[in-house]
């Protein structure tokens, strides 16, 4: 008989947004033991995990839900003491980046040293064997010298208080990696969205305004700069990096991203165009209009209050590394990302 394989554990700090319900399904499937770490609210705030509940792979002795708050040190040292796992990834963060600028103490506190917390618990706690994933991300590049695709190797410039704390978190990674020796890895995240994706990003806003305009719910979706470029991926993709990120062979750093790009403006056209809404556009800056050639109705216009005061105006990644030695590329491409967002909206809006 062969040896009985031991299963293994992961803590997902963050398990209630996107990135972590689509990696605790992929978790679940591989047979992990899954300690899911939720801050208290009002509110439930499952909506994006409870199907796991009724889900084939799920048992009661699989999958486990810990009150915690990484702004909390007492409380995420003594989680990871409980459990002791083999991999932690932190998804946590105040990850809005426009809400950065109202709050940046906050998002300070939990985006730069809610990793710090987890990096110092598993440093106490002399986890020799427990690995590290650092959710860092393409923000850190901020502002730009060249439009070429960006890499491992790019200088951070990061435009916003979310920016400065993701460098500090991705530093955090490093440092305890040399200084320690802990397993220790970054995957530096590119825009990644999805059906499950919070309303307020720009994606889901497009896809779920277009949707209920089309249902005549809703008249217009306000929008703020057209002209920034994203690299935009599907979550579900990304989750598959999480995961191979920690399984190779040792701790490093990681550009995810699917090296295309595209403007806000055009990502607003492509979903028009799949609702089959005829879009034509007048006027500039503030007063530029997206008037439906059908009613004459102007439903796409501008507000100001949804600039920033300063703005990360391009972003696209080179993936090269992780394609080659982590056999990672992404498997959706912006169109099926859209395809996808787009269905769920009609079948839930
Ligand atoms: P998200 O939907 O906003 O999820 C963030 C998660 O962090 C939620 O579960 C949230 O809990 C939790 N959280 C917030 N503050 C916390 C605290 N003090 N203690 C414990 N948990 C806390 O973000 P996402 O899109 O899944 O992104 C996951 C991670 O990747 C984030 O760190 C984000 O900054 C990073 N990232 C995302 C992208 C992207 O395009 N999506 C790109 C690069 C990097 P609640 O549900 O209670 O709010
Ligand atoms: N949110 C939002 N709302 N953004 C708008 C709007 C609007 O009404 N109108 C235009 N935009 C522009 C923003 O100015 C930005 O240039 C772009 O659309 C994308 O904005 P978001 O969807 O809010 O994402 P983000 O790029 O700022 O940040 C996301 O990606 C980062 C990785 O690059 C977040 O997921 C971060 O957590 C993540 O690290």
């Amino acid at each position: 008989m062969g040896k009985l394989r031991k299963r293994k554990t992961a803590i997902i700090f963050g398990i209630t947004g996107q990135d972590g319900s689509y990696l605790a399904e992929l978790l679940l499937k591989k047979n992990y033991i899954i300690h899911g770490v939720k801050r208290r609210s009002s509110s439930a705030n499952t909506e994006r995990i409870d199907h796991l509940f009724d889900s084939l792979n799920f048992t009661s002795k699989n999958f486990f839900i810990h009150y915690g708050d990484i702004s909390d040190g007492t409380s995420t040292l003594s989680i990871i003491n409980k459990v002791k796992p083999d991999e932690i990834y932190n998804l946590a963060a105040q990850s809005h980046v426009r809400v950065s600028f109202d709050v940046p103490e906050y998002t300070a506190d939990i985006t730069a040293l809610g990793a710090l917390r987890i990096l110092e618990a598993i440093r106490i706690l002399k986890l020799k064997k427990t690995k590290y994933y650092q959710a860092s991300s393409s923000e850190m590049y901020g502002l730009v010298k060249k439009r070429n695709s960006l890499n491992e190797l790019t200088p951070f410039h990061p435009r916003s208080v979310y920016g400065v704390s993701k460098v500090f978190a991705f530093h955090a990674a490093v440092h305890y990696r040399e200084a320690y020796g802990i397993f220790a890895s970054n995957g530096i995240l590119f825009n990644h969205e999805s059906p499950r994706r919070g309303p307020t990003f720009v994606t889901k806003k497009i896809v779920q305004g277009l949707v209920r305009i089309k249902k005549g719910y809703q008249k217009k979706l306000t929008l703020g700069n057209l002209y920034a470029i994203r690299d935009w991926g599907h979550a579900k993709d990304y989750a598959i990096s999480m995961w191979k990120i920690l399984q190779y062979k040792k701790p490093d750093d990681w550009v995810i991203a699917t090296n295309k790009e595209t403007t806000v403006k055009t990502f607003v056209n492509k979903v028009a165009k799949k609702l089959d809404i005829k879009l034509k556009w007048t006027g500039k800056g503030e007063r530029e209009k997206g008037i439906d050639q059908e009613s004459k109705n102007v439903i796409v216009e501008i507000d100001k209050k949804y600039f920033r005061p300063s703005e990360v105006d391009f972003l696209k990644g080179d993936f090269s590394k992780a394609k080659k030695l982590l056999k990672w590329k992404p498997i959706y491409n912006t169109d099926d990302l859209i395809e996808d967002m787009i269905s769920s909206e009609l079948e839930n809006s």
